[in-house]
């Protein structure tokens, strides 16, 4: 479903992500762990366009996500936060995730 195929991130002189490949399959809940470091969060910005890659692929079904903007790429589904410990502190758990995908939003009840 979602593909991603010999994803490789330079900054510089550093390679932040190595030929990385990963199938992310429908209906599963994927993981990607590694050490402070490892390229983790690159390759989550290489996925929503935040980065590009000097080479690979993102397929996500027949779409070409690296040729697609952040914005584009939110109406495939695709979203993520960013690693902020700042939370809404006015939303429960549930809405501090879902603030990732609030373009689907089209309005939120809420008694304060
Ligand atoms: N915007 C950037 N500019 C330069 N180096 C970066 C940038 N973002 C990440 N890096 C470097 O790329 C490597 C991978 O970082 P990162 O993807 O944040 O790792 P992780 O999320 O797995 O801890 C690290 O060496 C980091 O310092
Ligand atoms: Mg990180």
């Amino acid at each position: 479903m979602l593909e991603i195929k010999g994803i490789t991130v330079k900054f510089g002189g550093l390679t932040a992500v190595n030929k990385f490949n990963m199938i992310i399959e429908k209906g599963k809940i994927h993981s990607l762990i590694g050490p402070n470091g490892a390229g983790k969060t690159t390759l989550f910005n290489v996925i929503t366009g935040v980065v590009k890659p000097v080479e690979g692929v993102v397929k996500f079904k027949d779409a070409n996500l690296l040729n697609l903007k952040t914005e584009e790429i939110i109406y495939y589904g695709i979203s993520r936060t960013f690693q902020n410990l700042q939370l809404f502190n006015f939303l429960n758990v549930y809405e501090n995730i879902y603030s990732g995908i609030v373009h689907n939003f089209k309005g939120i009840y809420r008694k304060y």
